[in-house]
């Protein structure tokens, strides 16, 4: 099971900035996720968030000082650390920033990041601070000295801040920071691989207001472009038109219908290593697209409609020397209703794919949730039902394994 964070021991340090209203979400989607939280708070940190609220999210008692009494030996800047597979400052003030660069151990949090074993415990910083701040030499000088000593810094936001300014220094989202301590945490299996991957549906126009399209929602290709991300890949989106934000490093390129998600895909794939096809690609358009809306005229007559064959966009690179000399690895997916195996089987064959991942589509589409099963030439292998992230990663595992298997 590749749960990225269960059984993860985090320390969320929050320093002092209005973004801690973001920590508190960031905790509670942590803890969702299944890993453990210790919170410790500065003094500053306080001013804008309680620890009672924090306490609440995590579960867990908060750290706010350094001569806390809980402690048998009074040493939370020592017990706190150890267990902890990474410290998270989120928000990092520029206070912070300079504080570490310094070597400060003068309040707690400070004195555990200083007092943290460097080579089994990584520092990560979620700075938080206005533009100004932000772009101030002295926060630069600070950010390349305290990396250079070993801190990742995971970087900022663009644009309106509190403080009423709009630029760089926002504190990362709550989602895009769970997608960096994911990348963090996940080995880099396809580290030198460019992946291309379509996903959503697409739109047919039949006039400037009506289409033909589907209910993919694109949550499985996503999924995949994320967690591909993660494990160290440069990842392309090609995606028809959903609702989901880009995953953190991912390039995007939307697009409507198949046709356009063919030209898409045919200029970006030359400098892909792996093409994975999620998208619910519409089978037909219409013959004819109307310039104009298509006027219901009282009579009871309805429009006749033609329609013609969509181009198959993962059948045209799979039969492409790319693919057949071995350069591009190939991975279709197959959204039926019954006869899963067989099916599936059959669609690998026929579009000559490698690998094929089948779902049952109607259980599938629009949820958070999906089962897959895995054809290739060795037969199948079933990644039994779990979140479209989990599987995802279950999925770049599985191609991953399968590359360096083809390697010489
Ligand atoms: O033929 P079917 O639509 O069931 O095949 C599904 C697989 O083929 C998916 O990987 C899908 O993304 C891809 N496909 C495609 N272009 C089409 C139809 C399907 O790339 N026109």
């Amino acid at each position: 099971m590749n749960d990225v964070f269960a059984g993860k021991h985090l320390v969320l340090g929050l320093s002092g900035g209005v973004a801690c209203y973001k920590s508190a979400m960031l905790c509670r989607l942590l803890v969702q996720a299944g890993a453990t939280v210790q919170v410790v708070m500065t003094e500053a940190a306080e001013q804008f968030m309680t620890a009672v609220t924090m306490q609440a999210l995590s579960g867990r008692a908060v750290y706010t000082s350094q001569w806390d009494v809980r402690e048998p030996n009074n040493m939370p800047h020592i017990n706190l650390s150890r267990d902890a597979d990474a410290i998270l400052i989120a928000p990092c003030s520029a206070d912070f920033i300079a504080r570490l660069v310094q070597g400060r151990s003068d309040e707690l949090l400070s004195l555990m990041c200083l007092a943290r074993p460097m080579e089994s415990v990584p520092l990560l910083l979620a700075p938080a601070m206005n533009r100004e701040m932000w772009a101030h030499p002295a926060t630069q000088r600070n950010l390349a000295q305290v990396q250079a000593d070993g801190a990742q810094v995971l970087g900022v936001g663009n644009g309106s801040q509190a403080c009423g300014e709009t630029g760089d220094g926002r504190m990362l989202e709550p989602e895009e920071i769970m997608e960096e301590l994911a990348a963090h945490f996940t080995a880099k299996s396809l580290q030198g691989q460019h992946l291309l991957v379509t996903a959503g549906p697409t739109f047919e126009a039949i006039d400037p207001v009506r289409g033909i399209t589907n209910l993919s929602s694109g949550k499985m290709g996503f999924a995949i472009a994320r967690a591909a991300r993660e494990a160290g890949a440069q990842v392309t989106l090609v995606a028809g038109p959903v609702h989901l934000p880009t995953p953190r490093g991912v390039t995007r390129v939307d697009v409507q219908s198949a046709r356009q998600m063919q030209t898409a895909v045919q200029s970006l794939v030359a400098g892909a290593s792996i093409f994975i096809a999620t998208a619910a690609v519409a089978d037909w358009r219409p013959a004819e697209f109307s310039d104009q809306k298509i006027k219901k005229d009282g009579s009871g007559d309805v429009p006749a409609m033609d329609f013609v064959e969509n181009p198959d966009i993962l059948a045209g690179v799979a039969q492409s020397d790319q693919a057949r000399s071995g350069k591009l690895y190939c991975v279709g997916f197959a959204a039926e209703s019954h006869d899963l195996l067989k099916h599936a089987s059959a669609k690998r064959l026929r579009k000559s794919v490698p690998l094929l991942v089948g779902n049952i589509g109607p259980a599938t589409f629009g949820k958070d949730d999906n089962a897959l099963l895995l054809i290739d030439d060795q037969g199948s292998k079933e990644l039994p039902h779990a979140s479209k992230d989990v599987l995802a990663r279950q999925l770049v595992d599985e191609i991953a394994q399968r590359l360096s298997a083809k390697r010489p």
